[in-house]
């Protein structure tokens, strides 16, 4: 008797690839059962990293202990540096980023160990090193001394210090912190899958999250975030959003920060942050591009039933925020960490090596000329 062939699904659409207790988009997105709104409402994204990596929301005291252990992680090896320094000046943030995880791979004390308490250490320094990096490799770029990291503050203000230099608006760092609750995790999505495929290996959490990089870079994910504000300084304007938008669907062009695989109604995350994009906007005095991209939003309803995804208002925040576009997608993934190593303890903890199947549509079977028989 065979064996029936097994279902195929393009880009594995609607297939559940496996169990996880830490997100789940069913009934609306929520980590570890707490709503997402309801986390961006009432919480700090120190808080939601503490909840996806130890399962639970912090008390005071495990707050207090969690941010001293990460502040105290916020540096990088000189070498790692030095590394930094001499990429080509044409590096981007992202893969620089990529380049640095690796490297701390390297020089991480619990790199031999990959047991569940090893691998939370570990994650818990690399939310910690990721935004020194990006930072770092920022201003390094740019001829600037990196700035050494606080230990007073929480992960939104004290990058936006390590960047600026000086302290933040309270407002900024509020709508940054925001923005990376609501990035911090999503169930299997492109990067997180990346990464657990990679450890299903029984690989290591600096290969996943190097992997999970890459993933995270291309603009039908991650770097989505990115061309958002392409688009919008393509665009011009609120008085060309409408002809520019049918004009590019004509064309058939993806628009960038619109559409989601699970989300075929609008994503949650993406109405959360279109109101503080507003805000700082105004707070900056340039509401342009918050009227573009409300046109822009209107045509895509009526011509394709579509709608933001949170890529669409985090773009524009980090614009009106005055960050450069290089760095969207960095910001990304120093959020995202929290939900990659969270599955990469999930994965290890309860491993079963990751090995789906192909449809095979090649050649049917056939004989090997020898090399003299196969023409000139
Ligand atoms: N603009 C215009 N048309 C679109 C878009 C878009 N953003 N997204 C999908 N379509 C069209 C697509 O061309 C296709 O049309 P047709 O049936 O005529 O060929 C149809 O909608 C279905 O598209 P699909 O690629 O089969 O849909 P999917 O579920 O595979 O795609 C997606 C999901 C996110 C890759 C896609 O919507 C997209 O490319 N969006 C733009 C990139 C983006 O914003 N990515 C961020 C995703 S969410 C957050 C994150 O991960 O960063």
């Amino acid at each position: 008797m065979s064996t029936p062939a097994p279902a195929y699904s393009p880009g594995l659409e609607g297939v559940v690839a496996g169990e996880s207790a830490i997100c789940t988009v069913e009934g609306g997105l929520s980590y570890r059962g707490y709503g997402v709104g309801d986390l961006a409402a009432h919480c700090s994204f120190d808080e939601v990293a503490h909840l996806l990596l130890h399962g639970e929301l912090p008390t005071a005291r495990q707050l207090q202990d969690f941010q001293t252990r990460v502040a105290a992680a916020r540096r990088l090896p000189p070498p790692l540096r030095d590394l930094l320094a001499a990429l080509p000046k044409w590096t981007t943030p992202l893969d620089a980023l990529r380049t640095a995880v690796s490297a701390l791979g390297h020089f991480d004390q619990d790199a031999a160990d990959n047991g569940h308490d090893a691998n939370l250490r570990k994650a818990e320094r690399l939310l910690a090193q990721i935004p020194v990096a990006v930072a770092d490799q920022y201003r390094l770029s740019k001829g600037l001394q990196p700035i050494p990291a606080r230990q007073d503050l929480g992960q939104a203000a004290n990058f936006l210090f390590m960047l600026r230099g000086t302290d933040s608006p309270s407002e900024e760092v509020k709508a940054l912190d925001v923005s990376l609750i609501l990035y911090a995790e999503h169930e299997f999505n492109a990067s997180t899958f990346a990464a657990r495929v990679i450890v299903s290996t029984l690989s290591d959490i600096h290969s996943g999250v190097t992997g999970a990089i890459g993933a995270l870079k291309g603009p039908l994910h991650g770097g989505a975030n990115e061309k958002v504000m392409d688009i919008l300084l393509a665009v011009g304007g609120p008085g060309q959003a409408e002809e520019w938008t049918k004009a590019a669907l004509a064309r058939k062009e993806r628009i960038m920060g619109f559409g989601h695989r699970v989300y075929k109604a609008g994503d949650v995350r993406a109405g959360i942050l279109k109101g503080f994009a507003r805000k700082m906007a105004e707070a900056a005095g340039e509401t342009k591009w918050e009227d573009t991209a409300d046109t822009i939003e209107r045509v895509m309803a009526a011509e394709k039933n579509m709608f933001p995804n949170l890529d669409w208002p985090a773009g524009r925040l980090y614009h009106a925020m005055k960050l450069e576009i290089p760095l969207y997608t960095p910001i990304f993934a120093m959020s995202r960490i929290a939900g990659w190593s969270a599955h990469v303890v999930e994965q290890l903890d309860n491993n079963r090596l990751i090995r789906p199947r192909s449809l095979y549509k090649g050649p049917g079977p056939r004989a090997v000329t020898p090399i003299a028989g196969r023409g000139a």
